[in-house]
């Protein structure tokens, strides 16, 4: 029997294991999951044994378990590639947004529910299930194969990059592939060339030290909060350039060919606007929405806090205020220089009332990968194969701060052939994968294995 049989005769099977996998609450981020977390790396080793991957291990680290498989058995004069994904998944905050429960997956209008199901263990289980469809169906793999599942992506990677390092022999390949990115638009089948670093800083600004009442103390004692507010609304001008010294040094221009492209692209920014719900887009004069999202740096605010924030009204004149702050990094942009030239910034700002606290909290590399050679051929063929049209390349703005380190210390090119759509509400309430691109995804990487094998 052929893989693409094995495939369309297990269909919703495949679906039902998806579900399963999806019920696990494997949130990296809050510690409350840190057992859900671990069942859920137990589960995917053993669903990878259950499908006849010979080699398969947990290895633990001083944060969530990698989980590691290999099928080496297409032999020596066969490629290896490496495929990367990862079980963990985002918080499910505002819970009360949610129409089906985070953890209950369910169909609806063809696309699957759930926490986690595009975002990345429907993409990851893609890739599994089209292994299974090989071996199952008594066929060797045409490639020797490695599987990374990491369980700490959505937390910043902490201890892959040294896991990585430590293994290079373990994970030698010929190149790697990723699906943990998105289409560029449903129905048009894309491959991700570039995409965003970031550096994430949190700020707290103390001032007394206590909370104090807010007539006896108001207007002789600066307020922690609007000192903070002051502070990082002055990170960004009116033309939407990021103020802080020395931040656009290394940032890569775009070349008027890539400007191009992007401009072929079918995008419509009325409807974009209005799908968001936003009269206008914001951002960096002179630039489109896209190469804004694509190609150059942004600084957002992710979440800001201090006082009171109960019902009704308490006077008082709060001690502290904390700020979250992301900064999306394009080439050449480094996450550890972005994190000082900003502390830098912040420190020559700081009035003498208050004090401040910096903290860094992590950062990845933005990365561009190769648009040329057998891999990314391979996933163009494959594609092609099964949705008989040309796939798009196009870059996108959020971060997998792993990739730098395999293409460096692995020496292996990436591909980013992702399977997700710009609707799918990732790290939002109702996160969803469609259905078809399940499938879909399951059958292009049966097709690549293949080509790459030729
Ligand atoms: N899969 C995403 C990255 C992504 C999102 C790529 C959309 C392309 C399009 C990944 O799981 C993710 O969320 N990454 C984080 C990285 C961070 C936690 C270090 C991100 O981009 O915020
Ligand atoms: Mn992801
Ligand atoms: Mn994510």
């Amino acid at each position: 029997m052929e893989a693409i049989s094995y495939l369309n005769s297990n269909r919703e099977l495949f679906l039902n294991q998806l579900f399963e996998f999806l019920k696990i609450p494997s949130i990296s981020n809050e510690s409350e999951y840190d057992k859900e977390t671990k069942r859920c790396s137990e589960w995917i080793s053993n669903h990878l044994k259950n499908i006849g991957m010979p080699n398969v291990a947990i290895y633990p680290t001083a944060g969530h378990p990698i989980v590691y498989a290999e099928n080496l058995e297409a032999g020596k004069d066969k490629p290896t590639v490496l495929i990367y994904g990862h079980y963990d998944v985002q918080p499910v905050d505002p819970l009360e947004l949610w129409i089906s429960k985070p953890f209950e997956p369910e169909v609806r209008n063809g696309k699957i529910y759930a926490r986690g199901s595009s975002d990345d263990k429907g993409q990851v289980f893609m890739h599994i299930k089209a292994v299974e469809s090989y071996l199952k169906s008594g066929n060797k793999l045409p490639v020797n194969l490695k599987f990374l599942i990491e369980g700490e992506e959505e937390a910043g990677s902490n201890h892959l990059d040294d896991f990585i390092l430590n293994h290079k022999d373990l994970l030698a390949c010929d190149s790697v592939l990723i699906s943990d990115t998105e289409w560029f638009a449903d129905g048009v089948p894309s491959l991700c060339y570039s995409l965003r670093g970031l550096a994430y800083i949190e700020i707290t600004i103390t001032g007394p030290n206590r909370d104090l009442h807010s007539g006896t103390f108001g207007g002789a004692v600066d307020n922690p909060i609007m000192v903070l507010s002051k502070m990082i609304a002055s990170l960004r001008d009116d033309y939407g350039r990021i103020t802080i010294t020395g931040f656009y040094n290394d940032v890569l221009n775009l070349e008027q060919d890539e400007r191009d492209n992007f401009n072929k692209l079918p995008f419509n920014y009325r409807e974009w606007c209005n799908d968001l719900e936003v009269n206008e887009g914001y951002g960096e004069l002179g630039y489109s929405t896209l190469e804004r999202t694509w190609a150059r740096p942004s600084l957002d605010i992710n979440g800001i806090y201090g006082g009171y924030i109960g019902d009704g009204a308490k006077t008082v004149l709060p001690s502290k205020a904390t700020a979250k702050i992301s900064m999306r990094l394009v080439p050449n942009q480094d996450p550890e220089d972005i994190a000082n030239k900003i502390k830098d910034h912040l420190f020559r700002i700081l009035p003498p009332t208050v004090k401040l606290e910096f903290k860094n909290l992590h950062g990845g590399n933005p990365v561009i990968v190769q648009r040329d050679g057998k891999a990314i051929q391979s996933a163009m063929n494959a594609l092609y194969k099964t949705y008989k049209k040309e796939a798009v390349f196009m870059r996108e703005g959020g971060s997998i701060p792993i990739v730098d380190t395999f293409s460096q210390a692995l020496n292996a090119p990436v591909v980013l052939m992702g399977f997700g759509l710009p609707s799918d509400n990732i790290h939002s309430p109702n996160e969803s994968f469609a259905v078809d691109n399940f499938y879909g995804g399951i059958e292009t990487s049966i097709y690549y294995l293949e080509e790459l094998s030729k």
